[in-house]
């Protein structure tokens, strides 16, 4: 079965923009991104009192984006001090979680009323005392168990840099009682694109658990239950989309289960999903620059991956349209579509079907929406691309330049 969230691919959108723009570009989908946010508004608000959604900003950190974002009602997950900044700037509020932070980062969110405090290490509790404590503050809690679409995006269990080890949990809460934090709030995230739907649940009662030790041992209650962001989506056409309506109904259940079980006030849930929101309303239209019949056959296109780093560095699969080629109706060859980087993993695709592609021919790497440009380096000297909106009206907007090669060396001292 082709799934096709994954293989929908605007044609004539793409196709138009090519011949108003220079490739390579980004483009995304506003209706998409709206689409996304009211269903998981839709899904949440009414099971959950207080329902309180975060984007993880850095998956799409452009402002246009965000901006959509942020009127369907969501705050921002940040994962760094201009993240806060950037949060602040749209008048926003959210949640800060770095990892190993720096004294400078600390009191800069500290300083930023709207952004709340997650910690991922007790050992940052002692720098509180001479930066400032909050009156409010939460912890990123390793609970042990992880999931995700691949190794690199497993984030819990004993190899996994992030959060307080769940036995690490009372002692942490206790210290921040001890210097004067009233408020709390607990957090964690496990992994990324993880497209079992009983997951989210699972690690919401581990929070749960937490929950009643730290009421039991503290008398806490806790105001937000974060459980992270990680909700999967297909890349590979075979892949089955993530229901959503099963992974809310599922959390819904433990809330019950767990609230009845420990008698505790339930908290009001939190989740920063980034990759969800975002994800397949992004593509990376490349143009088809060389092709090479070598041991195999290279479609060498203008987009690199430095503009979207994904595959090369996790092998991650992204599915590629020919525009104006349907697979359906063209016969088809295998090819390994390849950028100009000398790295060997520049290939966005190896020994992959695609229509018969000529010089010229214009390729959209699919699922480009999130934690694809805000990979992107400049790597041999490559300039970031240009990224664009396709608005609600249906006209298409630049939403950031393409960056110059004076730009790139502006901050050489
Ligand atoms: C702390 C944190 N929250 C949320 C996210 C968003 O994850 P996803 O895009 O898989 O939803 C990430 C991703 O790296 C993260 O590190």
């Amino acid at each position: 079965m082709t799934n096709p969230d994954v293989t929908r691919c605007p044609h004539e959108v793409l196709l138009a923009a090519t011949e108003q723009f220079p490739t390579p570009f980004f483009l995304y989908e506003e209706d998409q991104i709206r689409d996304h946010c009211q269903q998981i508004q839709a899904l949440f608000k009414p099971l959950f009192p207080g329902f309180s959604p975060l984007f993880a900003m850095k998956a799409t950190p452009n402002t246009h984006i965000l901006k959509i974002i942020q009127e369907e009602g969501f705050g921002f997950d940040c994962s760094s001090q201009s993240e806060a900044w950037m949060t602040e700037q749209l008048d926003n509020w959210g949640m800060h979680t770095s990892n190993y932070t720096t004294d400078e980062e600390l009191k800069v969110v500290l300083e930023n009323d709207k952004v709340l405090l997650n910690l991922d290490d007790i050992s940052l509790l002692d720098r509180l005392e001479d930066l400032g404590v909050p009156d409010f503050l939460s912890f990123r809690i390793n609970p042990g168990i992880t999931k995700g679409g691949m190794k690199s995006l497993l984030f819990g269990g004993d190899d996994a840099k992030y959060g307080v080890p769940h036995e690490q949990a009372v002692e942490a809460y206790r210290k921040a009682q001890a210097l004067g934090v009233k408020r709390f709030g607990i957090h964690t995230m496990t992994g990324s694109n993880v497209l079992d739907e009983n997951y989210f649940s699972e690690v919401a009662t581990r929070l749960w658990e937490i929950y009643a030790i730290l009421q039991k041992e503290l008398g806490i209650e806790l105001e937000y239950m974060n459980i992270g962001g990680g909700f999967g989506v297909a890349y590979k056409p075979e892949e089955p989309s993530l229901d959503l309506t099963k992974v809310a109904q599922a959390i819904r259940k433990t809330f019950d289960e767990q609230s009845a079980k420990t008698g505790l006030a339930e908290p009001k849930l939190m989740i920063e999903p980034g990759r969800w929101v975002t994800c397949d309303s992004g593509f990376l239209v490349g143009r088809v620059n060389v092709i090479k019949d070598g041991y195999k056959k290279f479609i060498g296109l203008d987009a690199n991956c430095n503009h979207m780093p994904r595959p090369s560095i996790y092998g991650a699969y992204h599915h590629a349209s020919v525009l104006g080629k349907d697979a359906e109706d063209s016969s088809l060859e295998k090819v390994n579509l390849v950028g100009r980087i000398c790295e060997n993993n520049d290939q966005f695709a190896h020994d992959r079907e695609l229509p018969l592609i000529e010089v010229g021919d214009f390729v959209a790497i699919h699922n480009c929406g999130a934690h694809a440009f805000s990979m992107g380096h400049n790597y041999n000297g490559q300039p970031r691309s240009a990224e664009y909106l396709q608005t609600s009206s249906g006209d298409i907007q630049k939403i950031r330049h393409a960056e110059t090669i004076e730009d790139m060396f502006r901050t050489v001292a």
